[in-house]
């Protein structure tokens, strides 16, 4: 079904393309002589947004629906391919096929992915032992249930998704974040052979933890999360903890995925489909070679407050009111534990399953081989109010407002929208990732925008954006168009700026829209191997109230409706101004005449970037004979170009000229992303190849591909690793002189 209905769309696009261009010929020259009798089409074929309709769509997006969208979506747990999960796939089709607020089309989309849970009927153990063999204390199966919600046998173990099964004892040490330095500060004075390493949540990845850990003997690891880091210190379920506050209980774990690639493992860079070609487990190089266990604070607090060894630096010390030791290896001679070992005993299974994704559509008018996608992942690891239903919630109001208008025939879009509601995103952004993979070619030659809205609150202080500099544009428009809930004057980005802002050398103070360069949810697949233009939409908190590093239910049982709906965003409104904001961003692009995307604004990101290698590598490359000048002049022909274009726009008249010159300019800008695009770029990134917004292990805000070849050349110093930042030099010139070229006129 799905395919039949997406070759009607293609078929639509090809034919209405056809009849367009046709009709463009004629109509010029009808035009040209008699204004007054133009065919029809002509004032379709010139439609511009109209502010009256997005002012109407701001104004039927309703609080008291989206809370009841969340209150459905968290019936029940719905990890990916669940009964739950189902059932949200039924819940999403029929809110989508509605008659009367659904969209033109709805369906789902199958793909066979290799998951992995733990074994209901032989939970994970974590142990401590004696040398007898004598349990002395056994870490908690399950999180402690205040309300029915955590009570639901549909809850899953807390687990380390991905994690072998296995067992591992060994003395405990204490290792920080588990980063190759933490690791490499224990390895200095003790041997880490065999031994249980115990690790906070943060700065590095689930997986990188355990794959560090590996490569220095460590037999297992347990990973908590410190309530310095989420819970500003509050740490009693009595007083201060859910369901006292939105702050994390000291028997909530965080559950993950443990991998690092984006899509299905065993189909990289292939659809999962039934018959694909798949490779073997063994092959899989991304995941813990160890086993791996999420563990809750309280248990953690039991373990590391017992440790012997010298004091754990500074740096490393948490919330517990106790010194974190690094640990003999293992306990202290006067704890209870003198002399133990911690065991971990895994019973992680994995499994091919059928995960569905569902998407909707709502065909444009004059261009609708052109397209505006929206989506969210739909499964979650609990009941996931927060993650992701808050956002599915949003899109779900945004698709009953937009169907509704459809319906009625009130409303029709220019281009194409395509609403998706991903399934397995927990696992590793599957779901999106295999459509991208599926639909590469079609994708890659018309998608205009993805705006992807997952944890659509995160707090209710303010909104929070990550995209591509093309796509700022559109987000301060839509954010000066939308008001803050506490107020009918102070709009979303006013609020925005006073929260997070930047001095721009064109703008001067605005909001400060973040780059996005990590695979933190679905927008990955889009902008990093398609090159689509993205965006990532949501409402966050004040940081100068908190230093929680995300939400603190975040993946535990408590993320229920009761837990969004009491301390992340009462009455809301926050979900509400999303709605608003993300709507309005879509209706923008889908739209507008003229694409609302800027490449001025791309020129200021990539002058920024450049000052910033400038002022760290130039020196050091001109000793090495590394001119940086390339890359200078390559920035500076993409900002004469896309200053040109920008000349070009602002004299036409589109209305009055071809309708084939505003269809080229928009292509132009559809396809700005695009040009940064080199799949041989970063062959040991899967996933990544767009040059400026890959992922940086370096952590320097500049291009990553130069800035990761230049950490690694600076410190071994071989010659071979400064031949690479020459050619990742060369790489990134390329790529922003390619793509100047693309803004230029015609020849
Ligand atoms: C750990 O320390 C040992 C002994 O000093 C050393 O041989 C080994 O290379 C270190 N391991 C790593 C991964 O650095
Ligand atoms: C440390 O915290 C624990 C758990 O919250 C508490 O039971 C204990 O009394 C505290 N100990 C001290 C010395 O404050
Ligand atoms: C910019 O943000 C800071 C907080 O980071 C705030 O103090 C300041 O007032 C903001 N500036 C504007 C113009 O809103
Ligand atoms: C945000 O939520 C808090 C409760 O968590 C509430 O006190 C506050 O009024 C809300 N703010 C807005 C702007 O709605
Ligand atoms: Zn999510």
């Amino acid at each position: 079904m799905n395919s039949s209905v997406l070759k009607k769309v293609l078929l639509f696009g090809l034919c209405g393309g056809l009849v367009l261009a046709v009709g463009i010929l004629l109509g010029h020259f009808a035009i040209k002589k008699t204004a007054s009798s133009q065919p029809k089409w002509v004032e379709e074929a010139f439609r511009d947004v109209d502010e009256s309709f997005i002012e109407t769509f701001i104004s039927e997006v309703d609080a008291a629906q989206i809370e009841a969208n969340l209150r459905e979506l968290t019936k029940v747990p719905h990890m990916a391919t669940s009964p739950g999960d189902e059932a949200t796939v039924q819940y999403v089709l029929k809110r989508w096929k509605d008659s009367e607020t659904g969209l033109d089309d709805a369906w789902r989309e199958e793909y066979k992915v290799f998951l992995s849970f733990p074994d209901k009927t032989n939970p994970n153990k974590v142990t401590v032992v004696n040398p007898s063999n004598n349990i002395l204390f056994t870490v908690r199966e399950k999180e402690e249930a205040y309300y029915d919600d955590q009570r639901d046998p549909e809850v899953v173990q807390p687990y380390a998704a991905y994690s072998p099964a296995g067992h591992a004892k060994g003395k405990l040490v204490y290792a920080n974040y588990g980063s190759m330095d933490d690791y490499k500060h224990l390895n200095n004075t003790m041997n880490l052979q065999g031994t249980i390493a115990i690790v906070k949540y943060g700065t590095v990845g689930r997986s990188t933890k355990a794959l560090n850990a590996a490569q220095f003997g460590i037999a297992g690891i347990l990973v908590y999360t410190d309530p310095l880091d989420i819970n500003d210190g509050k740490m009693s379920d009595k007083t201060e903890t859910y369901p006292h506050s939105w702050y994390l209980p000291p028997t909530g774990v965080e559950r993950g995925a443990y991998n690092i690639k984006f899509g299905d493992l065993l189909t990289p860079y292939l659809a999962a489909k039934e018959d694909t070609y798949r490779i073997s487990k063994d092959e899989i190089t991304d995941t813990p070679p160890i086993p791996t266990q999420p563990i809750g604070f309280a248990d953690a607090y039991a373990l590391i407050c017992e440790l012997a060894g010298a004091e754990a630096p500074e740096k490393w010390q948490g919330g517990f009111n106790c010194t974190y030791n690094i640990g003999g290896p293992g306990f202290k001679s006067t704890s209870p534990f003198a002399n133990s070992d911690v065991k971990l005993d895994i019973y992680n299974f994995e499994e091919l399953r059928n995960s569905a994704n569902v998407m909707g559509v709502i065909r444009g008018s004059v261009e609708p081989d052109r397209y505006i996608l929206y989506g969210n992942h739909r499964d979650s690891w609990v009941h996931g109010a927060i993650d992701p239903s808050s956002g599915t919630a949003v899109m779900l109001e945004i698709t009953r407002v937009l169907g509704k208008m459809v319906k009625e025939g009130k409303w029709r879009p220019r281009r194409s929208i395509i609403f998706g509601s991903w399934g397995a995103e927990e696992f590793g952004l599957i779901g999106s990732a295999e459509y991208t993979e599926e639909y590469f070619t079609k994708l890659s030659e018309r998608a205009v925008a993805y705006i992807n809205v997952d944890i659509a609150v995160f707090a209710n202080a303010t909104l929070r954006a990550s995209a591509s500099p093309a796509a700022q544009n559109v987000i301060f428009t839509a954010t000066k168009q939308v008001k803050i809930p506490a107020s009918d004057t102070v709009s979303v980005y006013d609020n925005w700026m006073k929260y997070y802002n930047r001095s721009s050398p064109t703008h001067g103070i605005i909001p400060n829209v973040r780059y996005l360069t990590g695979a933190g949810s679905d927008y990955a697949a889009f902008m990093h191997y398609l090159g689509i233009t993205s965006m990532d939409i949501s409402y966050t908190y004040d940081s100068s109230k908190t230093n929680a590093r995300i939400y603190p239910a975040y993946h535990t049982a408590y993320d229920t409706f009761d837990y969004a709906s009491k301390y992340i965003d009462p009455g809301f409104t926050g979900h509400q101004t999303v709605a608003r904001t993300a709507g309005t961003v879509l209706l923008r692009l889908a739209d507008s005449l003229l694409l609302p995307f800027k490449c001025s604004d791309y020129a200021e990101s990539l002058e920024l970037y450049l000052d910033e290698s400038l002022k760290r590598y130039k020196t050091q490359l001109e000793n090495k004979k590394i001119s940086m000048a390339p890359l200078e002049n390559a920035v500076k022909s993409f900002r004469e170009a896309a200053s040109r274009l920008e000349g070009v726009i602002q004299q036409s008249d589109f209305a009055n000229e071809t309708p084939f010159k505003i269809r080229r300019i928009n292509d132009q800008l559809m396809l700005l992303d695009r040009a940064f695009l080199n799949p041989l770029a970063f062959p040991d990134k899967y996933g990544f190849r767009h040059v400026i917004w890959a992922s940086r292990s370096s952590g320097v805000p500049t291009f990553p591909g130069l800035a990761d070849a230049f950490e690694q050349a600076d410190s071994t110093g071989l010659q071979d690793d400064w031949n690479q930042v020459h050619k990742h030099l060369s790489i990134v010139a390329q790529a922003i002189n390619g793509a100047a070229q693309t803004l230029n006129d015609v020849i």
